[in-house]
């Protein structure tokens, strides 16, 4: 089996890329990690990266007199290393309209709300102060709008009377960490294919693309 090239975008902590590497550790899975790299130097990510044997670099944003030089470094890495797709997993920057374009329906992201609720940060927050009863998380192909791009699959998460923000953040990425690799494996084979500004996952029977509910709640 020939196995795609994934590279991982992170700025932090790299949970979401840890469980990519994770899933991509087992033979039978579609996609293998061949980079991660960070646009902040320190992100522990990269250590974890490195601890799982993956190439992990550093291009540090601030070190790049502009937004394009940054990119042009960050597209000559991803070239170099070959990669066919490419994850946004805690990725801070937001990327040109002219790069996205370059990677369309080759570059996912992970999000931590049901898209189109809650773009941007602290959704966690925004989805309490709403009152939202159903909070959760989206793995979209990456258009230049922030947090926009046909879905490729969601999951759901109760909102539990009580909840703070921390417990419904650990819900929420635990169920993160569930469905970024099932994307990815989906993207990577080439089921998830882009048809009007939708995604349809071939072969799959209805439910698949069905939202999920967290067996925690
Ligand atoms: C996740 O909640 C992801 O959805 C958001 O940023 C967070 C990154 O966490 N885009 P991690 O670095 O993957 O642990």
């Amino acid at each position: 089996m020939t196995r795609t090239r994934a590279a991982v975008l992170i700025s932090g902590r790299g949970s979401n890329m840890a469980a990519l590497v994770a899933a991509a550790a087992a033979a039978d899975y579609p996609a293998e990690i061949v980079r991660v790299i960070s646009d902040v130097p320190g992100a522990p990510g990269l250590d974890l990266a490195r601890a799982a044997g993956i190439p992990a670099i550093a291009l540090d944003r601030r070190g790049f007199g502009s937004k394009a030089a940054f990119e042009a470094a960050l597209e000559a890495s991803l070239v170099e290393a070959e990669a066919a797709v490419v994850c946004l997993a805690g990725f801070m920057q937001l990327l040109s309209a002219p790069l996205v374009e370059r990677w369309r329906d080759r570059l996912i992201n992970i999000h931590p709300s049901l898209l189109p609720s809650f773009r941007g940060l602290d959704t966690h927050r925004r989805a309490l102060a709403a009152g939202v009863r159903i909070h959760g998380c989206t793995v979209h192909f990456v258009r230049a709008a922030t947090d926009d791009g046909p879905i490729i699959i969601q999951a759901a998460v109760p909102v539990l009377a009580g909840d703070g923000e921390p417990g419904l953040a650990a819900r929420v990425l635990a169920a993160e960490h569930r469905v970024y690799p099932q994307a990815l494996a989906w993207v990577a084979t080439g089921r998830a294919r882009v048809v009007d500004e939708r995604v349809v996952i071939d072969g799959a029977p209805e439910r698949d693309g069905a939202p999920l509910v967290s067996p925690s709640a």
